[in-house]
């Protein structure tokens, strides 16, 4: 696929009032374009809620469609070490900005992925251009931003977005491509990617190659997918039927070939969707031990007796909470 051909570059909204929810947040950020001032930035969240887009249309709202001279974006990532940053830095930083906004802005994505002294070497540089330039410091894990930068930057948290936002999203983009689909394909698009609209929207383009998206072609293109048996796996365990639970996963496992940890993660978006209609506090206890099953996987424990554990532990919980219902 080349760039320029991809939909989530060419649905990017370009400005603020085009940002699908995360209102709030859109609300607070106009709110510095009609005053021509801001603090430094903070903008949490889970991938493919928005934030970088936010970042774009905040600068391009600020300084018009000539915003690149008065932009910088940086990915803490890419850019090797925080000497790389400083001397960017203080290169952007060197010459005036021209128009009614007295600062220059600077992105700084993918920040939580900086050691915490790289962070304290940032807070610096940060204090130091204060004067002429503002940061947007992006992030997933909020926990990983040091204190101290957290106390100097303006929270944004940007959550996963509604079903209801992503799919119809959805339609208005394979509405504008001239694309078919029915609606369980787009609603199936949503529980492959919960809440992460950059995903949905490739899972969309990818399925529109077979010429209509529906839930089979997502599936194509998902690959694991199975979302409906990872469901009736779990109703099977909350119903206190562990073995038959067992053995629909262990089938999934052996039969369709997907690993432990994709269906851990199924099951993890599974529960967070809300289709299995059990009460916030069970889902709480699941999603904690969901979270402590992937990690053991991930350290390298046995995926079937890690997954066999969860499962009774699932059906421990169902009885305790959802009693005889099943
Ligand atoms: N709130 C939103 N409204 C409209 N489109 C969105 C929204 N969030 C994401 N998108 C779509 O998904 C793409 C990726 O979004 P974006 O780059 O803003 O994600 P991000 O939050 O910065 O993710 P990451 O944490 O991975 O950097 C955008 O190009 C856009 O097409
Ligand atoms: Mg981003």
């Amino acid at each position: 696929m080349s760039e320029e051909l991809m939909w989530t570059e060419k649905y990017r909204p370009k400005h603020l009032s085009d940002i699908v929810n995360q209102e709030e947040n859109v609300a607070r950020l106009k709110q510095f374009v009609q005053e021509k001032n801001m603090p430094h930035l903070l903008f949490a969240g889970s991938p493919g809620t928005g934030k970088t887009t936010a970042a774009l249309a905040l600068v391009r709202d600020l300084y018009g469609e000539d915003f690149n001279r008065y932009f910088l974006e940086l990915n803490a990532s890419d850019e090797s070490g925080i000497n790389v940053i400083r001397t960017k830095v203080k290169d952007f930083a060197r010459t005036a900005t021209m128009g009614e906004v007295p600062f220059k802005v600077i992105l700084l994505d993918e920040a939580d992925n900086m050691t915490s002294d790289a962070q304290q070497a940032l807070r610096r540089i940060m204090e130091i251009y204060t004067d002429s330039t503002r940061f947007i410091l992006s992030c997933n894990y909020l926990s990983k931003i040091i204190e101290p930068i957290q106390s100097r930057t303006a929270l944004f948290r940007f959550y996963p977005l509604k079903k209801e936002d992503v799919v119809n999203r959805l339609k208005l983009i394979a509405e504008k491509e001239g694309v078919n689909y029915d609606e369980h394909g787009l609603e199936n698009i949503y529980d492959m990617a919960v809440g992460d609209l950059r995903k949905c929207i490739n899972i969309l383009q990818a399925a529109s190659t077979y010429g209509k998206v529906t839930e089979e072609t997502v599936r194509k293109v998902v690959g694991i997918a199975q979302p409906k048996e990872v469901r009736d796996a779990l109703k099977l365990a909350l119903a206190g039927r562990f073995v038959e639970a067992r053995e629909k996963v262990r089938g999934l496992m052996i039969n369709v070939g997907l690993s432990g940890e994709d269906i851990v993660k199924q099951i993890h978006r599974e529960v967070l969707s809300g289709e299995l209609g059990i009460k916030e506090e069970l889902r709480a206890l699941i999603v904690d031990y969901v979270g402590e099953t992937e990690y053991r996987i991930v350290e390298g424990a046995d995926d079937e007796i890690q997954l066999s554990a969860l499962l009774a532990k699932i059906a421990v919980f169902g009885n305790k909470y959802v009693g005889g219902e099943g």
